[in-house]
């Protein structure tokens, strides 16, 4: 069963920085999961909120701040005094520090409150700029956006889903894929019936050893969870 690191090391550094990742990208893990926003001026920032405030020392929208103003932001302070000073990375900043990696990473796009058009076409620029195309996954909650990674950037699409929905095997079929991204609870529910449909099931947010295990007996692709080296040392 593959481990990512959810936000990077998230359970153990600010997450979605460039603290987190580099933990990450030091560990034996399949890949490392990141969030998505565009700055006000149009660029691609890692970070988890439609608004900076639970994650930095900021108030207000990612997308109403040039990304000079978000840079201004400690990203790390709320997590622990140790880590002030770590700022909102860009995505091309976070592509750096897997740039001599295997890592996989899973880029969510957080389109589904705001739009924010044309950040899919910009992560998949940047990607084959960086020759990162080959290790990515676009996952999302806005499922348009997955369909258009699939059909028209060529890049593998995940379907992210908590409601639990009817018939999503078919679903995802209409879409284009057969990887879900599910949460725990639609996982341990519906998990085996779908993986005996012929669906690639990942699973979010996985921290406690017991549900990894359960998940692994079940036949899941992966678990996404904010402790990968706890997760790396005690899964067989
Ligand atoms: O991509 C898996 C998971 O991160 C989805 O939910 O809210 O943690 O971004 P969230
Ligand atoms: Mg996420």
């Amino acid at each position: 069963m593959e481990i990512f690191a959810h936000r990077g090391s998230s359970g153990t550094h600010p997450e979605n920085t460039l603290p987190a990742f580099r933990e990450a990208a030091a560990l034996p893990v399949h890949g490392v999961e990141l969030d998505i926003h565009l700055s006000k001026d149009g660029e691609l920032v890692v970070i988890h909120d439609e608004k900076v405030n639970r994650t930095t020392n900021g108030k207000g929208y990612v997308k109403d701040m040039s990304l000079a103003e978000l840079k201004q932001l400690d990203a790390g302070s709320w997590k622990a005094a140790e880590w002030a000073g770590a700022t909102i990375p860009t995505l091309a900043e976070v592509f750096g520090v897997f740039k001599d990696t295997g890592h996989i990473l899973n880029v969510e796009l957080k389109t589904d409150i705001f739009p924010y058009a044309g950040a899919l076409e910009k992560v998949a620029r940047l990607a084959a700029g960086q020759g990162m195309e080959k290790r990515l996954v676009i996952s999302s909650f806005n499922h348009q956006d997955v369909q258009q990674a699939i059909h028209h950037q060529q890049l593998p699409g995940a379907i992210l889903a908590s409601n639990i929905l009817v018939d999503i095997a078919a679903y995802a079929g209409t879409v284009g894929t057969k990887r879900l991204h599910l949460s725990l609870p639609y996982a341990l529910r519906h998990g085996a019936e779908l993986i005996g449909k012929g669906c690639e099931v990942y699973v979010y947010t996985v921290n406690r050893l017991d549900y990894a295990g359960q998940l692994q007996q079940l036949g899941a692709s992966g678990i996404f969870t904010d402790y990968p080296e706890k997760m790396l040392m005690e899964l067989k």
